[in-house]
């Protein structure tokens, strides 16, 4: 019978009766199973109250014909328990397979990438001892809408697709991060200078939503100075928040800065669910051999534990990992001058199993925080916002031998509907007519802005572009032009 006037007891009686938090497991393929025996065996010793429920995904799935890689048996566990423990799967050469990582990330909502990256020098050997930033990425929009086309015999676009809704989820994920994890501040990266609509939206919100929290610091920097500063001077960053594309190539940038791309985990959090994964793939060179570094998926464990609210069994895991390491236990991946015993996947776990309770003597230890799962609120419905058509840009496939803009604009001139005039031509986004340059290369894809002068409706584009197609000219796509509270919804054409 427990003592209750024992504080120490209660604390052990209450963390005993502590409900079970159920817990979908994937093993994944290559070392995904052995990284995941041996990083579930530390949990277990730990002391973590979770209640794990396998399921498959990956290669087995890809292969019995399901292109997704996940069968609807796995998404009923994944929707009831809301929490994933992914080890790497393998993803099968060819078409026809598309990514389950993508997949999942849509599919359950989960909008924030979040990889933390710390050195752990001197004992990962690395040229910035002092490094220890967290990579806040955008996991659902940019470019990884995955919208693509071949439009002409030249020309392929891949749209790039950013909301408010979603620049102000990751962008408040960011700080409410910051203030759960005790940062100081938070940068934000993007490309505005150039895309100043997509990117434009991101860095705006990002200053709208940054006034909210006056007790973080905030700043931002164009996205290439921004990666080099974190090449070269990794230590000055707090917490980033970037776009998808951007923050995908960052955060490779940051765990090879750290030494430790091998070492780091990796969460997806959405509003219903969250997955937990290392950074590496499969390493299929490796399974079965029991050498797999399993640090990776043992970190990604740890975020798991915290965010379920599990901070006390993260704490304790992180701290054993890290005095493990102090301790020269090391897998082969990492092992160096400090390494005192190379380890394989099974006695590297044991290893940090013996170390559970121990703290790191050099480097920073972990301590159980306040910081459990971050909560927010889904966006709030905004004001109405007036919106108007004032004309369209038609992109044309024309490949006339000589590809002279004035004999296009001449021709399009003629077309014109007396709703719709032609104002403009750019080839690749240079504006080539009116006045346009010889020096200019020109492909066989032309943007041809057409503009009224009241209110446009769909009726006067479809009168247009009947014209269009009657005076012999091969449209490919239409893009209307939109004014929103009176302010264009459209970039002009670069020289205009
Ligand atoms: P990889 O990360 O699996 O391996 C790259 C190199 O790092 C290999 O030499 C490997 O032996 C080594 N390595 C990786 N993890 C290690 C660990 N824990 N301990 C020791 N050494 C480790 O990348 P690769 O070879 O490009 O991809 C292999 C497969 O993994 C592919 O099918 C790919 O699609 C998949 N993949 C899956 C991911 C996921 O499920 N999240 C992420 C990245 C790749």
């Amino acid at each position: 019978m427990t003592d209750t006037t024992n504080p120490t007891a209660r604390a052990a009686e209450q963390h005993h009766q502590a409900p079970l938090v159920p817990v979908a497991v994937a093993y994944g393929d290559g070392i995904g199973p052995e990284i995941m025996r041996a990083t579930l065996r530390v949990l277990e010793a730990a002391g973590a109250r979770i209640e794990t429920h396998e399921i498959e995904v990956g290669e087995s799935v890809y292969l019995r014909g399901v292109s997704s890689g996940i069968g609807e048996d796995a998404w009923d566990v994944l929707r009831r328990t809301g929490v994933l423990l992914k080890a790497p799967i393998t993803t099968p050469q060819g078409g026809g397979y598309k990514s389950l990582n993508v997949t999942m990330r849509k599919t359950l909502g989960l909008y924030a990438n979040v990889r933390p990256t710390r050195a752990l020098a001197p004992f990962v050997p690395t040229t910035h001892p002092d490094m220890d930033l967290v990579i806040v990425r955008e996991n659902e929009e940019d470019l990884y809408a995955g919208i693509e086309h071949r439009q002409t015999r030249e020309v392929y676009q891949c749209l790039k697709i950013v909301t408010r809704d979603g620049c102000e989820r990751i962008v408040r994920y960011a700080f409410e991060y910051a203030r759960a994890h005790g940062r100081k501040r938070v940068t934000c990266l993007t490309k505005d200078n150039i895309m100043k609509f997509t990117d434009g939206l991101f860095h705006a919100v990002f200053d709208e939503v940054a006034a909210e929290y006056p007790d973080v610091a905030h700043d931002h920097m164009i996205i290439d100075i921004g990666t080099a500063r974190v090449a070269t001077r990794p230590e000055k960053f707090d917490v980033i928040v970037t776009l998808n594309l951007y923050g995908d190539i960052l955060s490779d940038v940051a765990a090879e800065v750290a030494g430790s791309v091998g070492l780091a985990g990796s969460s997806n959090v959405g509003l219903h669910a969250a997955m937990f994964e290392a950074v590496h793939g499969s390493a299929p060179d490796i399974a079965g051999r029991d050498i797999a570094n399993p640090s990776g998926l043992l970190n990604a464990a740890t975020l798991m534990l915290t965010h379920v609210g599990q901070q006390d069994v993260a704490a304790t895991i992180q701290n054993a990992w890290l005095r493990t390491l102090e301790d020269g236990m090391h897998t082969a991946d990492i092992a160096g001058e400090r390494t005192k015993q190379v380890l394989g996947t099974q006695a590297f776990a044991d290893a940090v199993i013996e170390r559970l309770g121990q703290t790191p003597q050099v480097l920073t230890a972990a301590a159980a925080g306040e910081s459990g799962r971050i909560r927010l609120d889904v966006p709030k419905k905004r004001a109405p916002i007036a919106k108007r058509l004032v004309g369209v840009d038609v992109f044309l496939d024309w490949d006339d031998a000589d590809r002279k803009p004035d004999v296009l604009g001449e021709r399009l001139s003629a077309a014109a509907t007396a709703g719709l005039r032609l104002t403009m031509i750019s080839n690749r986004g240079v504006k080539v007519w009116p006045h346009g340059h010889e020096e200019t290369t020109l492909t066989d894809h032309w943007r041809c802005r057409f503009e009224g002068s009241g209110d446009v409706t769909n009726r006067d584009v479809l009168a247009l572009l009947a014209s269009v197609e009657a005076a012999g000219l091969e449209f490919v796509k239409t893009e209307g032009l939109y004014e929103f509270d009176g302010k264009p919804g459209y970039s002009m054409g670069q020289g205009q």
